[in-house]
């Protein structure tokens, strides 16, 4: 009787602590009917991308693109790793993703825009029209003086706007930087600085949730703060999300602000000659969180990066031209820019791009678009999905769309929602490709090739054609596959799409993503060199990955990617505040959420309203996607006898899992204090095992 486990508490097991103990999972083939369509269809493709055949076998994928003037060399590693590919070439991102289709898809939608509120009609942005739209905005862009490596920030919603302002830059070489819409408008001003951008451009306002958000009023705080620190922008740019008609409270700075579309009225009709760039030329920035409190400016390169993600949606996500493809990402993001933008487009692709939250009005919003617009090629990550199941789990049965491949990407996918989607969302028939990567990368690093490969629920695959993953433990030696034992996955080799550098930080590109392997600085051999991604992974025997997560600072909060330090020095901000931690907790839906551990400065009483302005400040200076699920006022951090704060515990305690032992630290009383405050006075602690994310949290430092 005692070993016996009563029906109740099976089923309060979560979803989330089951995915601790994944086990090997059965393969799912491709259906026929998808392998005879696909574009990758070389049982060799693997082979072919060989290490024995690298760096050359990246031809295939440069020739894929329309170069104004042939590169000479494939790779060069003179400056490792800082890698240069493709080198000699002049090329345009804007006339690949454009002009070279006019001929034959000009009549073909480039984009479906759908608007959040759903009585307002989509709009078809076919690529002649797009054509002229990137142009007109090209000429703009030069008439207020940008010129060819200038830096430009947007602050801008999921609108067609967003491409169009990017391929418009694209097309003379000016550099953009796009900051996710919903982050703050401070988060924005720090970034302007750090790029040096002298131009700001936003929109009035957009759809989430059913409320028109004043977007406007984050353009000014993020001017105000750019120039705090140094950086002095001359123009914000503001589109108008209903054009002639400023939807936003917030008034316009003479002499600053402007409306493109009143500055368009003079650049209508006006052409703007792709520019013949140099193929290393930048293309984009792309900041992004890691272990220290300053986002880091990932560097894409023009004709490498958009190499990747070309082949990379031609084989991977299976586009073909006749196809409609939705990735339901934001543009904000790395996926966005590769898997919305320039990879569907490179490849002559029809793109959705949706305003707003998947489950507004309710759960059946995707189905209804995509039964509506004919998509058949979905593309989310396991956040939308486990909300969709959650709220509406028989939903896409009521609607007659039909998927013939879906993507995962973000997260770990727990092998229960990917059921969900494979049986539901793809109704047995779709191929679900899981694509493990990341804002440095550009494009997929680990999936299987749709056609080729079997899929495993929770296995993101082996590495993607050209890609060699290696698993590497703390001293430096190879993990086995089939070992069972997890490490740090790095990538041997460099490839096309990886970035360039961290913008204006050469020494923290070394230091974040090779020091710890390189074992000769001064190598210029590749194969010194592996690119450490960051996350904790391991290989089954069959040579499938699975990736634990991060093992940095890192909290992965709905795929997107929040620094433990940023949010820490947001709480600092708030004068009550002496020290702050932030830690990882399981979270249903969000995969992980932050809480966030706060000690007040003596003479402080600790108060709901400490509380309350430490999640405005979080809000303030990072937006609201980082408010942390609780907020606890403790008497003292648990911390080492040299100062450090243990992160560790104070997850351990935030799971509700036991902190082991303590009594090395300086006060191990302060342990139970906190654990009574967060956890009651009863021991409610299991012994079950973390997931490797947030048992290792807090070990790099
Ligand atoms: C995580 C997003 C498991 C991972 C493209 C990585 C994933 C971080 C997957 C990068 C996946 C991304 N399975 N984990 N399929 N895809 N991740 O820079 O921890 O926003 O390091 O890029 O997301 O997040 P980023």
């Amino acid at each position: 009787m005692a070993s016996k486990v009563k029906p109740q508490e099976q089923t309060e097991v979560s979803e989330a602590q089951i995915a601790v103990h994944w086990k090997e999972e059965g393969l799912y083939p491709p259906s026929e009917k998808f392998k005879a369509q696909a574009n990758m269809r070389d049982p060799h493709i693997l082979e072919k991308f060989g290490l024995d055949k690298f760096p050359d076998c990246f031809r295939e994928y440069a020739d894929m693109l329309t170069w104004f003037e042939p590169y000479r060399t494939v790779l060069d590693t003179s400056d490792a790793p800082f890698w240069k590919w493709f080198v000699g070439g002049k090329i345009n991102a804007s006339y690949n993703c454009v002009d070279r289709h006019l001929a034959k898809y000009g009549d073909k939608a480039a984009f479906i825009f759908v608007p959040e509120p759903e009585g307002e009609a989509d709009v078809v942005i076919k690529y002649q029209e797009l054509h002229t739209r990137v142009n007109e905005v090209a000429a703009l862009l030069r008439g207020v003086g940008l010129k060819t490596g200038d830096r430009v920030t947007f602050h801008m919603p999921m609108v067609p706007e967003l491409p169009i302002t990017m391929l418009a830059c694209a097309r003379l070489g000016i550099i953009h930087s796009q900051v996710f819409g919903g982050f703050s408008g401070q988060a924005c001003g720090s970034r302007i600085q750090d790029s040096g951008s002298r131009v700001l451009i936003t929109m009035d306002s957009y759809w989430r949730n059913g409320t028109l958000v004043d977007h406007k009023a984050n353009a000014d705080i993020a001017v105000r703060t750019a120039k705090e620190l140094g950086q002095d922008v001359d123009r914000v740019l503001v589109w108008q999300r209903y054009p002639g008609k400023y939807s936003a409270k917030t008034p316009m700075v003479p002499g600053r602000d402007a409306f493109v579309n009143d500055l368009l009225k003079d650049y209508k009709g006006k052409k703007v000659e792709p520019v013949a760039l140099p193929s290393e030329g930048p293309l984009f920035l792309m900041y992004s969180s890691g272990t220290t409190g300053k986002p880091k400016g990932a560097q894409h390169s023009i004709a490498g990066y958009l190499a990747y993600v070309t082949a990379t949606s031609r084989w991977i996500l299976d586009i073909h031209p006749e196809d409609v493809y939705w990735c339901m990402a934001d543009i904000g993001w790395i996926t966005g820019h590769s898997y919305i933008v320039y990879g569907p487009l490179a490849n002559a692709g029809t793109s959705v791009l949706y305003e707003g939250v998947p489950t507004f009005p309710d759960a059946g919003r995707p189905w209804r678009i995509a039964e509506r617009l004919g998509v058949n090629i979905f593309h989310t990550a396991p956040t939308a999905i486990r909300m969709l199941r959650k709220l509406g789990p028989q939903e896409p049965r009521k609607h007659k769309y039909q998927f013939k491949s879906m993507t995962t990407v973000g997260e770990p996918i727990e092998p229960e929602a990917w059921r969900w989607y494979y049986d539901e969302v793809g109704k047995r028939e779709a191929v679900i490709t899981d694509t493990w990567w990341l804002t440095e990368t550009g494009g997929f690093l680990c999936t299987t090739v749709p056609a080729l490969h079997p899929m495993k629920p929770g296995s993101c695959g082996p590495g993607a054609p050209g890609i060699h993953p290696v698993i590497y433990d703390e001293t430096g030696a190879e993990v086995p596959k089939g070992s069972g034992k997890a490490g740090n996955i790095c990538i041997r080799n460099p490839w096309p799409g990886i970035m360039q550098t961290i913008w204006g930080d050469r020494d923290r590109y070394i230091k974040t993503y090779f020091a710890k392997y390189n074992k000769n600085p001064k190598s210029k051999d590749w194969r010194d060199w592996p690119f450490m991604c960051g996350d904790g992974a391991l290989q089954a025997a069959d040579g499938y990955y699975r990736i634990l997560g991060r093992i940095d600072d890192v909290i992965n909060v709905a795929g997107h990617r929040l620094g433990t330090k940023e949010l820490e020095s947001a709480c600092l901000t708030v004068p009550e505040i002496a020290e702050a931690a932030v830690v990882p907790v399981q979270d249903e839906l969000k995969g992980r959420v932050p809480e966030v551990y706060v000690a007040v400065k003596p003479g402080v009483a600790p108060s709901q309203d400490v509380i309350d302005r430490v999640i405005k400040a979080i809000e303030d200076v990072i937006g609201k996607i980082a408010r942390p699920k609780r907020v606890y006022i403790v008497p003292d951090m648990p911390k080492t006898r040299s100062g450090k704060i243990m992160r560790r515990v104070l997850a351990a305690i935030s799971n509700r899992r036991d902190v082991g032992d303590v009594t090395t630290l300086a006060n191990p009383d302060v342990v139970e204090q906190i654990r009574t405050l967060v956890q009651g006075k009863d021991i409610v602690a299991t012994r079950e095992e973390l997931p490797e994310d947030i048992a290792k949290f807090g070990e790099v430092e």
